[in-house]
């Protein structure tokens, strides 16, 4: 995973629990030094699953209410300062989520060793989308508090809910 993603996790969790509490996910996912890391990096994708089940157990929470925060920060503190253009060039939170499979490829295309999640639509009824969720992350508690993020951004009531571990249904007003 992109050392972005990991070095928003930080700031998230530094910015709310304090700095204590992630030091000591670090040292109960075994990680005693940090490494350093940019954005660019290419950080193990076990070691951050590790980290991410220590910060739940450090900070009390499960893994989707851990989703939700990071989803919030992501989507509503750190992207829209650095991509904005992708938020000017969609009106709605329907339009951000249907580019969404386009923009991790975009994004990603450029940045060796990146392995984006893919997305699917499949379309219910008029106002509900079942977007796919295809990773071998097994992180589908974050997009599920990215689409939420999404919504709070768009100022947008979305009824969300994780179906199993692929597939997502989101309602829209
Ligand atoms: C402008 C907004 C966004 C940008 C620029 C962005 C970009 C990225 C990047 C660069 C990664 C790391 C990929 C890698 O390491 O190969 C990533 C991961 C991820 N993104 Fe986004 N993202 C955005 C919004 C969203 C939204 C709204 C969703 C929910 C549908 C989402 C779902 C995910 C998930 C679940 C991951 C974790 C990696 C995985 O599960 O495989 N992202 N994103």
């Amino acid at each position: 995973m992109k050392g972005v993603i990991v070095l928003q996790l930080k700031g998230m969790v530094i910015e709310k629990f304090g700095k204590n509490k992630w030091e000591e996910a670090l040292a109960k996912a075994g990680i005693y030094k940090e490494p350093i890391i940019t954005v660019i990096s290419n950080v193990d994708d076990n070691t951050v699953v590790a980290v991410v089940n220590s910060l739940c157990e450090v900070l009390g929470i499960s893994l989707p209410q851990l989703g939700d925060a990071f989803g919030d920060y992501w989507v509503n503190v750190y992207t829209p300062k650095i991509y904005a253009s992708f938020y000017a060039n969609a009106k709605t939170a329907k339009d951000f989520l249907l580019k969404m499979d386009d923009v991790h490829i975009a994004m990603t295309k450029n940045m060796q060793g990146a392995d984006p999640p893919r997305f699917g639509y499949e379309w219910e009824d008029g106002k509900t989308l079942i977007m796919k969720y295809i990773s071998k992350r097994g992180l589908i508690d974050f997009m599920v508090g990215l689409i939420k993020g999404v919504g709070k951004y768009y100022r947008e009531d979305l009824k969300v809910t994780k179906l199993g571990n692929d597939r997502v249904k989101i309602v829209f007003p």
